[in-house]
């Protein structure tokens, strides 16, 4: 009957999706800057030291008379040296001419004019140095010259503290990235609870529990609650003006029908006109037949009210078979039909709605004295069978014809156009059987009639 929800994604795993993605950018964020900051740091370090080392160097140089000395000292080389195997190569140079050194290394573009080191990166005899270069001036035979000094240094000890710092900064990222992982789904559980345990709340009552929901809920599900509960005060408003209005409807309807068949007899009795009499008597069926579809219709909005509505109860199936059988004597008197109960007296105990077994049983009966021949036997039997009791109805009659669904709304046979009827009674009794958790079934029965089998679990 009712379609299958197709659920849309789950807030949980769209929040855990949401989180990690967060998480993930954060780690590569964390991971690019530790990065960035390291090879920084190194560059920043290993400059230094080099810029000391060409100082150093160019502190050395002396002017004389003769020209420029210079005494290379060795610290400047050993603290160098301190970092990996790189190898280290340096230039003096006094205007245009080389006095020592690789005069193939590269000066800075627009020289050096100062103490202060310049750095920069060439490739040199391939491989890419780091170069610092110094510029001093002297006195040579009393003229100032300018002396400029170039050490430069292969950067493989920086690369390979940077390669160790990007494993590191890597190893950091994805510690961050799975703490947060961790984290996004215990927050996402956190988050959802209060919304589990309402829907559990809400989901444990039952059918009638139509009081307003007290929770304390978050701020944010308040309105919803509120929405809810006036939802569901509005509900138990409707239901309760649905049940009144079907006990006034009922009332309205048979009580003037009830006056006028009354009168209709009387003014039967008190006449001898012939067409009078004639007439009298299709009202009186007339009203017969409407008081008959208006209680139907009535009992069958009963039962749609109560199936929704059910209070159920232990009851005992066959005392109400007996009761209802009972109330069907005058009926079938007057059709001289006899009614034979075959009911154990032993408790036959059912878990049902009172009320909406009393209504499938009466339309049952109901029809079989209806559709019954006169003279004829109905037979009302109650048996237990395997965990169900079974009640059969079964008479002597027409029988059933044509192929309809005779359990549809408003569906009658093609061989009952003499007789009054709604088309409801099957409908009540199969909407009752299926509330209950039962099943019905109606047959032809052998030898003429039908054969109405109603079956409900025992408790
Ligand atoms: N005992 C029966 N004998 C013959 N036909 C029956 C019997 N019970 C039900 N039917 C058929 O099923 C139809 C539907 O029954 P029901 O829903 O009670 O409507 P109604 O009795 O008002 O016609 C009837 O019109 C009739 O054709
Ligand atoms: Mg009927």
């Amino acid at each position: 009957m009712s379609r299958a929800r197709r659920s849309a994604p789950s807030i949980r795993q769209r929040l855990v999706v949401q989180l990690v993605v967060v998480a993930a950018l954060l780690s590569g964020l964390l991971y690019l800057s530790v990065r960035t900051v390291a090879d920084a740091a190194v560059e920043t370090t290993q400059d230094s030291i080099l810029g000391a080392a060409t100082t150093t160097i160019a502190e050395e140089i002396r002017g004389g008379e003769d020209g420029i000395e210079v005494d290379i000292p060795y610290t400047a080389f050993s603290m160098l040296g301190a970092i990996g195997q790189d190898r280290v190569f340096y230039r003096i140079m006094v205007g245009a001419e080389t006095i020592t050194g690789y005069d193939d290394l590269p000066p800075p573009e627009g020289g050096a004019a100062t103490l202060e080191p310049r750095y920069y990166t060439r490739s040199f005899r391939d491989v890419d140095l780091r170069i610092a270069a110094v510029s001093r001036t002297v006195l040579v035979d009393g003229r100032a010259v300018e002396a400029v000094i170039l050490v430069g240094q292969t950067r493989q000890g920086q690369a390979v503290i940077v390669a160790t710092m990007a494993n590191r900064a890597a190893a950091l990222g994805l510690g961050f990235f799975v703490v947060a992982t961790l984290l996004s789904i215990v927050t996402a559980g956190t988050v959802l609870r209060p919304i589990n345990r309402l829907a559990e709340a809400v989901g444990r009552r039952g059918p009638q529990d139509l009081r307003p929901i007290h929770r304390d809920v978050p701020r944010e599900l308040a309105p919803f609650v509120t929405a809810l509960n006036g939802f569901i005060t509005r509900l138990g408003g409707a239901l309760s003006r649905t049940e009144t209005f079907i006990a006034e409807a009922a009332h309205h309807i048979r009580t003037p029908l009830a006056t006028v068949r009354a009168q209709a007899e009387i003014a039967l009795r008190q006449t001898d006109d012939d067409a009078t009499r004639a007439a009298l008597r299709s009202v009186v069926r007339a009203v017969d037949g409407s008081a008959r579809s208006a209680g139907q219709l009535l009992d069958h909005a009963t039962v749609v009210y109560r199936t929704d509505q059910r209070t159920d109860e232990r009851v005992d199936l066959g005392a109400l078979t007996r009761d209802i059988a009972r109330t069907f004597e005058p009926t079938a008197d007057l059709r001289e039909i006899a009614i034979a109960l075959d009911v154990p007296d032993d408790l036959v105990a059912v878990t049902g709605d009172r009320l909406l077994l009393e209504s499938a049983l009466r339309n049952l009966i109901d029809n079989a004295i209806k559709y019954g021949a006169p003279d004829t036997q109905v037979d009302i039997a109650l048996t237990t069978t395997d965990g169900a009791a079974k009640i059969c109805v079964l008479d002597r009659g027409r029988g059933l014809s044509g192929a309809k669904a005779l359990t549809d709304r408003f569906q009658r046979g093609e061989n009952v156009g003499d007789i009054v009827g709604s088309g409801l009674g099957l409908t009540i009794v199969q909407e009752v059987a299926q509330a209950q958790g039962g099943t019905f079934d109606i047959v032809n029965r052998e030898g003429g009639g039908a054969c109405a089998i109603l079956q409900f679990p025992l408790s």
